[in-house]
């Protein structure tokens, strides 16, 4: 009993107590799955049963006058119910392995709350009983807590870097490639190249005003002045931007790149790439394995789990595509089904830099249409929490392709939409506007799916995240052959040519 009473040990569990709830909390990203196996409100009842532990340990630290008796009790309770929570968060973190960086992210999140809990425990339970020489020690333990806290909180301190290399989007307007890079701290970013001898310098701008409030740095550049031609970024930290005086920081400038300019008659190569959900390494693994530079580069849908916030945009597509382009070709995006969860998802097409996830474009002998399937179940579906308004966007898609055509004199058509047998409304179409090929992903097998009657026309659909590995395809164009490759990070798994019916 000595030993429970004593204040070391209560501190212990007490703490452990205060921190499994928060820890909890933090996966609740998952909790939607788990009450739909188990009962609606299942995590919620977990969550209230932590709470009322760590209420339980606060009472045990602040009431000296319990009876031994009831003492022993309540305590071997505590440790049963804290044992038990701290296995129920081992557990979630093993099972959702694949969000741990989301679970971080909301912990991360929760730090002043669990700050201001332990503060408050140790002011009124702790600091009281400890003896005259420790009290001071504890004191500047918890002033050099507060003081570092309150600097991370008002301050930026990270190593300004970029994080990711130029990508060269196309976008829904024929005439301009939009240049996105991403800075590991809120910065400037511009655009430098020569065209006809003129020097340019294009800054991201917002109605006249250069931003200074982003990671991520998108300029808007026409294309005959890009293709063939060689460029830069850079980017400068803004510390602060008042209202009549800014502090900035220093400037960062990346390597001349070189954008492919399509040669006429030429083979047409495109790495077309889907699925990797957060798995850029495997990704850009597999796109080395290739060993060939492509002329075109497609995102072909969920490169990510979701989108919280502006870094998972830097860290699993800006990054990914960088390295996958070198920033020496196009890049296409073809947003996937996953793209449209989290609380950051409606910031992407502006960081893209594009006015709409489904567009023609055309890029030397290939035009294609480039759709979005968005999320692959109903609008009332219980992921989507009544924010899903997908259905309406569908069939105003489904306008849209009923008056599009593809370009006549183009020698390759291709059409790409992450889902490949979704929706349905889309076929007939689809049908009428006479199609290569159609790419597609989201399946996570790679395979050749032959023309049929709902799809007259061949369907590539890339592996992305498999089996611990990654699956992706190169496409190259000759004549009318496309011949169809797929490639894990060890290298080549398969080669097929189709003869392009025409
Ligand atoms: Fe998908």
């Amino acid at each position: 009993m000595g030993r429970l009473r004593n204040k070391s040990a209560l501190t212990i569990l007490c703490a452990v107590a205060i921190l499994n709830p928060f820890l909890f909390y933090s996966c609740r990203v998952t909790f939607t799955f788990i009450d739909t196996a188990v009962f609606n409100g299942f995590t919620h009842l977990i969550l209230l049963l932590m709470l009322a532990n760590t209420a339980l340990w606060i009472f045990l630290c602040a009431k000296k006058t319990v009876s031994d008796k009831s003492f022993k009790r309540l305590c071997i309770c505590g440790i049963v119910f804290n044992a038990l929570f701290v296995a129920v968060n081992v557990a979630f973190a093993v099972a959702g392995a694949s969000e741990l960086h989301t679970y971080y992210y909301y912990f991360t999140r929760e730090l002043p709350y669990i700050g201001v809990a332990f503060l408050t425990y140790f002011t009124l339970l702790v600091l009281p009983d400890i003896k005259s020489g420790a009290k001071k020690a504890v004191s500047a333990v918890l002033t050099v807590s507060v003081l570092v806290s309150l600097i991370s909180v008002g301050f930026t301190v990270g190593k300004f870097e970029f994080t990711s290399a130029p990508v060269v989007f196309i976008t829904d307007d024929p005439e301009t490639y939009s240049v996105v890079w991403s800075t590991s701290e809120r910065a400037t970013g511009h655009i430098e190249y020569t065209y006809n001898g003129i020097e340019y310098k294009i800054y991201d701008t917002l109605s006249g005003n250069i931003r200074s409030d982003s990671k991520i740095h998108t300029v808007s550049v026409p294309r005959e002045q890009l293709d063939g031609n060689t460029y830069s970024v850079s980017s400068q930290r803004v510390w602060e931007h008042l209202g009549y005086s800014t502090v900035l920081g220093k400037t960062l400038s990346s390597e001349k790149s070189t954008l492919r300019a399509y040669t006429e008659g030429a083979e047409l190569s495109v790495t077309v790439f889907s699925d990797w959900h957060d798995q850029e390494g495997r990704a850009v693994a597999t796109a080395n394995a290739m060993q060939r530079q492509p002329d075109l580069f497609v995102i072909l849908g969920d490169p990510v789990n979701m989108l919280n916030k502006a870094d998972d945009i830097s860290e699993s597509i800006l990054f990914a595509a960088g390295e996958i382009s070198h920033s020496s070709c196009p890049t296409v995006y073809v947003r996937g089904n996953h793209e449209t969860r989290g609380e950051y998802a409606s910031h992407l097409l502006g960081h893209l830099g594009i006015g709409s996830f489904y567009y023609k474009f055309s890029w030397g002998p290939l035009c294609a249409v480039v759709l979005d399937t968005a999320e692959d179940k109903a609008d009332n579906h219980t992921e989507y929490g009544g924010l899903a308004a997908f259905e309406p966007y569908k069939n105003e898609q489904t306008k849209w392709l009923e008056n599009t055509c593809f370009d006549d004199n183009a020698s390759y058509k291709l059409v790409f939409k992450h889902i490949p047998d979704a929706p349905e409304s889309w076929d007939e179409p689809l049908a009428g506007l006479g199609a290569d090929m159609m790419v597609s992903g989201h399946e996570h097998t790679a395979k050749i799916n032959p023309p049929d009657a709902r799809h007259p026309y061949p369907t590539v659909i890339d592996g992305g995240k498999t089996d611990g590995d990654f699956c992706g395809t190169l496409l190259v164009f000759s004549g009318n052959t496309a011949s169809v490759s797929f490639y894990k990070r060890a290298g080549l798994v398969s080669e097929e040519k189709i003869t392009l019916v025409r």
